[in-house]
């Protein structure tokens, strides 16, 4: 049984056939998914996602790249958001330099909100780092009692370890079954399996041997395969202390 922890069902590139998709997720194995938002009106689809389907939990919060539409509103609409039920966290939050360089100030006003509003509702956190390392880790250092995940990590073996001696759990995805994938299996190695959460980004970054196509839940096991490989373990036993994990950060019982 998988935990995708995760996964973008309220994304656009579902529409067709997202209750399908959705559907067919408990019988092939994946039995816990949640789904971050990345600004007021996906997290509001995310946590109506969550009524509809058992097996989902909703994340709310505003992505970087959604920098130019964060108002003055947007966080108590976050914080309204976040008393659902069904919601287990506060994300998609972060930085992003690598789209976007040109609201630093911004998305880290945004990023700080959204961190301060975890810590508010004591919840977790699911935080996107993209070519923002230095700053992203300085601003989670900055408030104690912070808890969460660096969703697929991509910083170095010294971060991973900065983070995990907080109390942080590192999530990876697709990347990690790539050919060029280098970095990333350093840190898996080095991520204690207590620690380690599998997610896929759905509908982004599928994994091998379905690189490039419309990513969901089911390519899970491509994921833990290697996270199996790395460890020396089987991939039923990635699945399940995955699952533990997750279900221990997201206090889901
Ligand atoms: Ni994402």
């Amino acid at each position: 049984m998988y935990f995708d922890t995760h996964a973008h069902y309220d994304s656009s590139k579902f529409d067709a056939d997202r209750d399908a998709v959705l559907r067919a997720l408990p019988e092939s194995g994946v039995t816990l998914v949640v789904d971050p938002g990345d600004n007021t009106e996906r997290s509001a689809r995310a946590v109506d996602l969550a009524q509809t389907y058992p097996f989902l939990y909703a994340a709310v919060g505003w992505h970087p790249e959604e920098a130019e539409g964060w108002t003055d509103e947007s966080l108590d609409e976050i914080r309204a958001l976040a008393r659902r039920p069904k919601v287990v966290a506060i994300g998609e939050i972060g930085l992003d330099y690598y789209w976007d360089k040109t609201h630093c100030d911004l998305q880290k006003r945004m990023f700080r909100a959204q961190l301060e509003l975890a810590l508010e509702l004591d919840l977790p956190v699911i935080v996107h780092d993209r070519d923002a390392h230095g700053d992203c880790l300085e601003l989670v250092r900055g408030y104690d009692g912070l808890r969460g995940v660096f969703h697929c990590f991509s910083g170095s073996v010294e971060m991973a370890q900065a983070l995990l001696r907080r109390g942080w759990y590192l999530g990876f995805d697709g990347p990690i079954t790539y050919k060029n994938a280098v970095r990333a299996l350093e840190v898996l190695r080095a991520c204690p399996m207590d620690r380690i959460l599998l997610e896929t980004d759905s509908p982004y970054l599928a994994p091998v041997p379905n690189r490039g196509r419309r990513n969901d839940s089911r390519n899970l096991p491509y994921i833990a395969a290697v996270v199996a490989r790395e460890k020396g373990l089987t991939t039923e036993e990635v699945a399940a202390a995955t699952m533990e994990n997750g279900k221990q950060l997201f206090g889901i019982r």
